[in-house]
């Protein structure tokens, strides 16, 4: 029998440890509990019904207990659901990497699979990183990033994010990798250029320029122009280094187009995907590679790529992230959330008229504003967040960054109600009420 409610939250207070949550707030904030979950909707006790603002964690794109996702799962639960890929293969890995390749960006014809966003930027580091030192170019050493950029919390993508809030205590352990000190708040030009000068001049040093295309997500939902991403590819193949694209959140359609780096008509040397990737289903990442990159590793066992996870390409991933594919293309995904988000960039438009709400901005099915001044450790927008679980929305603010990042495919009136808790809960915190 299921505990109750009381016994569940004592429990989890009691036992776990929350991500990113101080111990005091671990034991106090409110809580609440999912018992199912169907669309954009989490369900709780008595039926109570709440909104998923935040896509859980940005990588619910297709809705909670998809039925043909479920159906995919039991599917392969009941033929093969864990297999070594050390000397063995499967149908859904195999099939999963040529349908990936399919819709990548061109020239990425190799896939690296692992478990999560961080390992799959990891992944793109080492093998960036093994390339030149085992293809003549070892003074190749240095990775160059942007500032507030976030890869995940692993060691190597730590090393290559800037957000402080997540790596200051661990920077003795962190190598060195090289960005631009301007601090960004909305204007990129000045980044770029210092981040172009550094590539032009040192770009013989750099293993590797790793970003998030257009969308800075942990940093607080910073937009740039896609012709900033277009001249770094340009840069980058004119000092013949790597680009990595992270797209381990812009991907699979957030942004509007397939891939974040689509905007920009580019394509990376190295791309990493997760989230979205199996739904929200399963942790399931890949890296894709080119062609290029993939023969550096060749020439005997010495020169393999010396990485590799023990549920690499794991069957039930792999059969959930085909169907995820299938359902993009037979439910026309990509094209049935143009109108949903022009209704979202709308609706976050208007919300500049509020007295202290800043910077309105959206991008496919991301949106976000900031409220008073803006910063990780804001506590505006944890107040918004706390008033709009009251109204039936789950909002998981960045500091005073409130953003909405709903289901590609979440119902027209769900987003009008959506937004609606959004703009109620803001006027509710910001003291006026309208
Ligand atoms: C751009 C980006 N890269 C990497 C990650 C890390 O992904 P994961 O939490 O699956 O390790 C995230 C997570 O939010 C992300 O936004």
């Amino acid at each position: 029998m299921r505990p109750s409610d009381d016994e569940l939250l004592a429990l989890d207070r009691r036992h776990l440890w929350r991500p990113y949550t101080s111990s005091e707030d671990h034991e106090s904030r409110p809580l609440f509990i999912v018992d199912r979950a169907e669309g954009p909707w989490l369900i709780g006790p008595g039926g109570r019904r709440i909104l998923d603002a935040s896509g859980s964690w940005w990588c619910n794109n297709l809705g909670h207990g998809h039925p043909r996702l479920r159906r995919a799962l039991s599917r392969q639960a009941e033929q093969l659901m864990h297999v070594t890929f050390g000397g063995a293969t499967h149908e859904p890995a195999v099939r999963l990497a040529s349908e990936l390749v399919a819709v990548a960006p061109r020239g990425l014809t190799r896939v690296f699979f692992s478990d999560n966003g961080s390992t799959s930027v990891e992944v793109a580091l080492k093998i960036a990183f093994q390339y030149w030192q085992q293809n003549g170019r070892t003074e190749r050493d240095l990775f160059l990033t942007l500032p507030g950029g976030y890869h995940g919390d692993t060691l190597g993508a730590m090393s290559v994010g800037a957000v402080d809030e997540f790596s200051a205590v661990f920077r003795p352990l962190l190598f060195e990798a090289a960005r631009p000190d301007e601090p960004v708040e909305h204007d990129w030009e000045p980044v770029f250029d210092t981040l172009l000068a550094r590539l032009r001049k040192e770009g013989d040093r750099i293993a590797g320029v790793v970003v998030e295309p257009i969308v800075q997500g942990a940093a607080g939902m910073r937009v740039y122009s896609p012709t900033l991403l277009t001249t770094l590819r340009e840069e980058a193949n004119r000092a013949d280094t790597f680009l990595i694209a992270d797209e381990v959140f812009t991907g699979f359609g957030r942004t509007g187009p397939m891939w974040a780096s689509d905007h920009a008509g580019i394509a990376p040397d190295l791309l990493c995907t997760a989230k979205g990737l199996s739904g929200g289903v399963l942790p399931f990442a890949a890296t894709l590679a080119t062609e290029r990159i993939y023969e550096g590793f060749r020439g005997g066992k010495e020169r393999a790529l010396m990485h590799g996870h023990t549920f690499f390409g794991n069957p039930l991933g792999a059969a959930v992230a085909r169907e995820v594919l299938a359902i993009y293309r037979e439910e026309r995904i990509l094209q049935q959330a143009e109108p949903k988000a022009a209704k979202l960039a709308e609706a976050i438009d208007d919300m500049a008229a509020l007295p202290g709400v800043h910077h309105p901005r959206a991008l496919g099915m991301c949106a976000a504003f900031d409220v008073g001044e803006t910063g990780y450790m804001g506590k505006i927008g944890w107040e918004i967040s706390d008033a709009a679980l009251e109204l039936g929305a789950h909002l998981r603010p960045l500091g005073n960054t409130i953003y909405v990042v709903p289901p590609l495919n979440i119902g027209d009136d769900d987003l009008d109600e959506l937004l609606h808790i959004v703009r109620k809960a803001t006027e509710r915190v910001l003291g006026k009420d309208w």
